[in-house]
């Protein structure tokens, strides 16, 4: 018999999470105004709400933060992360952040400006956001394939070359500062841009001389579906193919709290000393010394660590084949997602489940909202609260997608609980018809609202 597949990895130490009952969710909820963003970590079960920070570091991590050099400047912590990101990822320069979003910050202050255009596979919210505050435009170039969750291709994330192209020869070479390449892209579920995408996208940026920004949160597991589904990767290691894939970058932005398996923590990988140079400023005053930026030096030990066991094999293998169970489980009981099954996450197809509600009342929080009331899971909304208003019109922007993100922390939870996530989604996907309203919204903020949101029900 073949032996079955188990995780790469023991436990050596626990958390106590509580059940709750029903009525007391209905009150947590209402209170909370129907924000899951708002709950209380202990009135949550199991919480999916992201996958950003809510790994469990390994005894190597932690004893590497014993070792932290908490100097403020020329750390050895710096050093080693500077030698960790440099053997991985290749880049000769970086600069430590506190977290992605700040590295965007630093690194758009340099390159972003008024009327800019940045093209890219769905940025981020974050991306987005601090490209629009600069008054530019992000341009959204994934292939159509990643817009119809059932058509199962490999690569979602990849950048359609025509759309890209379009956008390259419209504009001046000076209007468009980059082309960001988010990798996974979390955006279109966690799906993974195959090498040759990336390799083609900085064949066309050259010929436009435009730099390539690779937005790297899930690098390493992007790495991973290149080697398990692309054409001649299968025998490379996974740090040789990131040593392959940064070939096709000139920078990048980290949120280190994904994939370097930290709970906080980000950089930025640059190949030019000059943009380094500029950046270096923005450094110091957004977010602290360039030997530090907003980082112990434990932090650093720790990335640094993180960043070499996050692109082993057998870690990525155990990880994506905990949010394929969960995938598995609820394809046997007909729960539409995003298919393939992406790196971080189950995006769950609130659009089809809910089709009855109208996408003016959130279908995708609406789902998110009853699986927290079924069974204190909490989840979050991938639709048209995230989405935003246009900016310029005001009006409301609806994505082709209204979904409902399972994201798994890393190392965290058992197949026990991916069981009670499946079978509470299973439920409340058999009573959908009885669910008769979405929300209103009562309260938001003019940018990144989907954090703040105030929301009342429709009876
Ligand atoms: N880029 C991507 C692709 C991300 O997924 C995130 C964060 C960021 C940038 C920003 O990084 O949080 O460290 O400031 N994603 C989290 C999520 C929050 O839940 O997907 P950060």
């Amino acid at each position: 018999m073949k032996l079955p597949f188990a995780e790469s990895y023991k436990i050596k130490m626990v958390e106590t999470i509580k059940r709750s009952t029903r009525e007391e969710r209905e009150q947590w909820l209402k209170e909370a105004n129907y924000n899951l963003f708002n709950l209380k970590s202990d009135q949550v079960f199991i919480d999916l709400l992201t996958d950003s920070g809510t790994g469990a570091m390994s005894d190597k991590q932690w004893s590497a933060m014993m070792l932290g050099d908490e100097s403020y400047a020329g750390a050895r912590s710096y050093y080693k992360m500077k030698e960790a990101i440099k053997n991985i990822m290749g880049f000769d320069h970086f600069l430590p952040t506190h977290q992605g979003r700040a590295a965007e910050n630093v690194l758009f202050s340099v390159l972003v400006k008024e009327g800019n255009i940045v093209p890219g596979n769905s940025h981020f919210d974050t991306t987005k956001g601090h490209i629009e505050f600069r008054k530019a435009k992000a341009v959204d170039c994934t292939i159509d394939e990643a817009f119809d969750t059932v058509i199962d291709h490999p690569f979602k994330g990849n950048l359609d070359l025509v759309k890209l192209e379009s956008v390259l020869s419209t504009y001046p070479k000076e209007q468009v500062p980059m082309i960001i390449v988010t990798v996974t892209c979390n955006t279109s579920g966690g799906q993974p841009v195959s090498m040759a995408n990336m390799k083609a996208v900085k064949k066309l940026a050259e010929k436009y001389e435009i730099p390539v920004c690779f937005d790297s949160a899930r690098f390493a597991e992007n790495a991973y579906f290149i080697k398990t589904r692309e054409e001649g990767y299968q025998d490379k290691t996974i740090k040789e193919i990131v040593k392959e894939m940064y070939t096709y970058a000139d920078m990048a932005t980290m949120s280190s709290k994904k994939d370097a398996i930290v709970n906080m923590g980000g950089f930025i990988g640059m190949k030019d000393a000059n943009l380094w140079k500029q950046a270096s400023t923005y450094n110091i005053m957004f977010e602290g010394y360039v030997t530090y930026g907003g980082m112990s030096g434990r932090d650093m030990n720790a990335l640094a660590q993180g960043l070499d066991e996050g692109t082993e094999f057998e870690y990525l293998e155990t990880r994506i084949k905990q949010v394929e169970y969960l995938g598995g489980r609820l394809e046997e009981f007909g729960v539409p997602f995003q298919k393939p099954i992406g790196g971080h996450a189950i995006f769950v197809d609130a659009k089809k489940i809910l089709a009855h509600i109208p996408k003016e009342e959130y279908q995708a929080q609406t789902l998110g909202c009853e699986l927290y009331l079924e069974a204190g899971i909490r989840g979050v909304e991938i639709g048209a609260i995230l989405a935003d208003r246009d900016p310029e019109t005001r009006e409301n922007r609806y994505p082709a997608l209204e979904l409902l993100r399972l994201a798994i922390p890393r190392r965290t939870y058992t197949n026990n609980h991916m069981d009670v996530v499946a079978v509470a989604l299973k439920n409340v996907y058999d009573r959908r018809n009885e669910i008769k309203h979405g929300f209103k919204i009562i309260d938001e903020a003019p940018i990144m609202r989907h954090f703040t949101v105030q929301l009342q029900k429709i009876d």
